[in-house]
């Protein structure tokens, strides 16, 4: 279909797009709540995690990364799992102008079965205001763990509510072919 976004692996040469489309994204819906010293190196993923972009008609619309929880995440402790600790979807955002196109429900689904190729579960955390995100999660039959509250910056902490893709990859949603 033309003009489908489509995913794939980030590469170096797309962090200053996906800067340009944070910012749009901080502008509209205050995500990230704390814009970043060095949005680049906020995007990550870091030496042990993954990224992907969507891109549409040319352009990067979407990011999303699949990254190692840090000690202090509290979805992986709401998470009862097997051997093979949880993996944490982050960074995931789009732009304003690529919504409702199923962008981020690609995005999602990227991350989450390259966590399944790996026999990890999926967990994140959504602020509760994330009103938008939420819907999302819960449309794509995501399971809601409980709440709690995180640490992102010294001092403060913010109630998210925390969630676990569903357990078969094959139910997460499919690019057109
Ligand atoms: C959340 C976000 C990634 C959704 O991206 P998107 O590409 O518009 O989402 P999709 O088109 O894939 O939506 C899939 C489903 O989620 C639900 N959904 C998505 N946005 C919604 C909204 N604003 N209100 C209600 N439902 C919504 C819908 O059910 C939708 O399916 P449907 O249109 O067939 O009913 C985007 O709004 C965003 O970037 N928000 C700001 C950043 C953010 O909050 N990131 C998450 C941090 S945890």
């Amino acid at each position: 279909m033309r003009d489908a976004p489509r995913v794939r692996e980030r590469d170096e040469d797309d962090l200053a797009a996906c800067v340009g489309v944070l910012d749009t994204v901080h502008r509209a819906d205050g995500y990230p709540t704390i814009w970043p010293d060095d949005p680049a190196a906020w995007l990550g993923p870091g030496a042990d995690g993954r990224a992907w972009v969507a891109e549409r008609a040319g352009r990067i619309v979407g990011h999303v990364a699949l990254v190692r929880p840090a000690a202090d995440d509290v979805a992986p402790t709401l998470l009862r799992h097997g051997p093979t600790a949880p993996l944490a979807v982050s960074r995931l955002f789009v732009d304003p102008a690529a919504r409702g196109l199923r962008v981020g429900a690609l995005l999602l689904a990227r991350a989450a079965d390259a966590a399944h190729a790996e026999g990890a579960r999926t967990v994140l955390d959504v602020v509760t205001t994330d009103r938008a995100a939420i819907a999302l999660y819960e449309r794509l039959g995501w399971t809601f763990l409980g709440t709690g509250r995180q640490r992102w910056a010294p001092g403060t902490s913010v109630a998210v509510r925390c969630y676990a893709a569903p357990a078969a990859s094959r139910s997460l949603p499919r690019e057109t072919p």
